[in-house]
């Protein structure tokens, strides 16, 4: 603990207990979180199975809307992968007006790669007509929800990664890790084709699922994440070697190397990274991102989903980040009016 928190620790110990009942992950910010002592008792894992019952149930309020061969393949590998998901005309004219489409940009540097965002916000959805119908496609919105496990709208931006742009380590997402230690939802729509040496996204297919392999692969993580050398592991984003899949009964890794127009969609509590490029090429896509207190029983009631305040949050998430930035470090910096293919 930091000296600053220790002084103020008798203050805080009702905020940290409060989050236990939170999406609130990191073993180093939370005393409680991070204690051996409680892990060894069992907190870490407790927390693991509550919020995966509590997503379980979730899922099954849910479950009637998804397209069944999409809830069939999500079940059994915690990613879907569906090419061709738009009609070739629509594709065509979303991706000719994200290509177009000019505004303030953010961008976030992990070693050598650089991670641009464009908020899809409502300045961004009058110049692409063509997302309202990506937006509005119920076999997108019944897939991202129900892996989600929430009826909730996601974050969504047009994202594009820039690899091979710094002398530095190499990006740290390239080693196989967990976001988190309940479900969440990450979408890919592939506006570019993502060949091998462009660095595709990579998922252990089945490691969604909270095995007694995975129970103790998780109690002995709690154990010893805070004091490890592995600060995104510290912060509650385990990380795994691939030489360590076979032991909790795990296939090899599974690259989506895909065509353009593919969407895939994925529960990133399964083990996932990104392949090191070899070239420099930029990967655009539409991204979104979902995810909630996963301890919540009900799937709904959520007023960041409204229309008309769900497709701000990112300017706020971003503006109350820019407020806070002498508190606490955000790498979301402002680069001023960028495209997504610019250099
Ligand atoms: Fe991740």
């Amino acid at each position: 603990m930091r000296g600053g928190m220790r002084l103020f620790a008798p203050l805080l110990t009702p905020v940290w207990a409060a989050q236990l009942l939170t999406g609130a992950k990191s073993f180093v910010d939370n005393p409680l979180i991070g204690s051996a002592r409680l892990n060894a008792m069992g907190l870490h894992v407790a927390r693991v199975r509550l919020a995966h019952a509590m997503t379980a149930r979730r899922r099954a309020a849910l479950a009637g809307m998804v397209h069944p061969e999409d809830r069939v393949r999500f079940d059994r590998d915690g990613v879907v992968e569906i090419r061709d998901f738009l009609p070739a005309s629509l594709f065509a004219d979303l991706r000719q007006q994200i290509a177009d489409y000019r505004n303030e940009a953010r961008e976030a540097v992990q070693g050598d790669t650089i991670t641009r965002r464009l908020a899809l916000d409502p300045t961004a959805r009058r110049a692409i007509p063509a997302f309202a119908a990506f937006h509005n496609n119920a076999r997108w919105r019944a897939l991202t929800r129900y892996v989600a496990s929430f009826d909730i709208e996601p974050l969504l931006y047009i994202q594009s990664i820039l690899p091979n742009r710094h002398v530095a380590p190499p990006d740290p997402q390239i080693q196989f890790h967990a976001d988190t230690f309940y479900p969440a939802m990450k979408a890919w729509l592939f506006l570019e084709d993502v060949p091998v040496e462009n660095g595709p996204f990579t998922y252990v297919k089945g490691s969604h699922r909270l095995t007694p392999e995975r129970i103790a692969w998780e109690r002995q993580k709690s154990l010893t994440v805070r004091d490890g050398d592995c600060r995104l592991s510290a912060r509650g984003s385990f990380r795994i070697m691939p030489e360590e899949l076979a032991g909790l009964g795990l296939p090899a890794p599974t690259r989506f190397a895909v065509p353009a127009n593919t969407l895939v969609v994925a529960d990133t509590f399964g083990f996932h990274a990104r392949t090191q490029a070899s070239v420099s090429a930029t990967r655009i896509e539409l991204w979104a991102y979902g995810r909630r207190n996963p301890f919540r029983p009900i799937k709904g009631l959520d007023i960041w989903s409204l229309p008309g305040i769900a497709e701000r949050r990112i300017g706020l998430r971003w503006w109350l980040a820019d407020r806070a930035a002498g508190l606490v470090s955000h790498p979301w910096k402002a680069v001023g009016i960028k495209g997504a293919a610019d250099e």
